[in-house]
């Protein structure tokens, strides 16, 4: 059974649902999901876990500065002694835009992957064949948008975390096999 970690930040609760979402996909899976906020995670966290999941929402074209603390708290403790090498690693995230463009989504998820395959992560990617991925999908990671175009709020629906749910329980997989057979020499 993979242990997960699913580290987020969140202001207004979306990016918390769809951790939440994470999570129950890999209860799903038969794994354990562990959901803290950035800033409660923890080293220790990091160590005990087989695959870890970064939230973020989008904040001014990039992640939230509480991730990127976390990040560079304690995710660089664990890179300096290899710690995480070979687990399985995965981001989502929330954002808004204004028009019809991504506003810095991309950005948000590539910093935070950039992050995980520093600390010589197999990174997961989001495939389109997968449930919700037309309504909240994005190759590198479940996206949900919590505002339209003209920036009035319309929340998240289930079909848009039904992405969520479907990048945990392949996450918790992938994790397990990982786990279970030792990739990098
Ligand atoms: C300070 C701030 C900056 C933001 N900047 C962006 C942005 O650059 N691009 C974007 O798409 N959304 C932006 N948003 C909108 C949030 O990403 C969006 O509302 C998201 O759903 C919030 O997630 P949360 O409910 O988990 O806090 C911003 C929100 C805040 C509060």
């Amino acid at each position: 059974m993979a242990n997960i970690l699913i580290v987020f930040a969140s202001d207004y609760g979306s990016t918390r649902k769809m951790a939440e979402a994470l999570a129950e996909g890999v209860q799903s899976a038969g794994g354990t999901a562990l959901v803290k906020e950035a800033e409660a995670a923890t080293l220790d966290d990091l160590v005990a876990a087989d695959g870890i999941a970064l939230g973020s929402p989008v904040h001014m074209g990039g992640m939230d500065w509480r991730v990127k603390k976390f990040i560079d708290s304690h995710c660089s403790a664990a890179w300096m002694k290899n710690l995480l090498v070979g687990k399985a690693g995965a981001v989502f995230a929330s954002g808004s835009g204004f028009g019809n463009g991504g506003g810095g989504v991309e950005l948000t998820m590539l910093g935070m992957l950039t992050n995980l395959a520093e600390l010589g992560l197999v990174i997961l990617p989001l495939s389109k064949h997968l449930g919700g991925y037309a309504k909240a999908g994005l190759q590198w990671g479940p996206y949900g948008r919590a505002h339209n175009e003209d920036l009035s709020p319309k929340g998240l629906d289930d079909s848009q975390l039904e992405a969520a749910r479907a990048h945990g329980a392949n996450l918790a997989r992938l994790a397990e096999t990982l786990k279970n057979n030792k990739v990098f020499a």
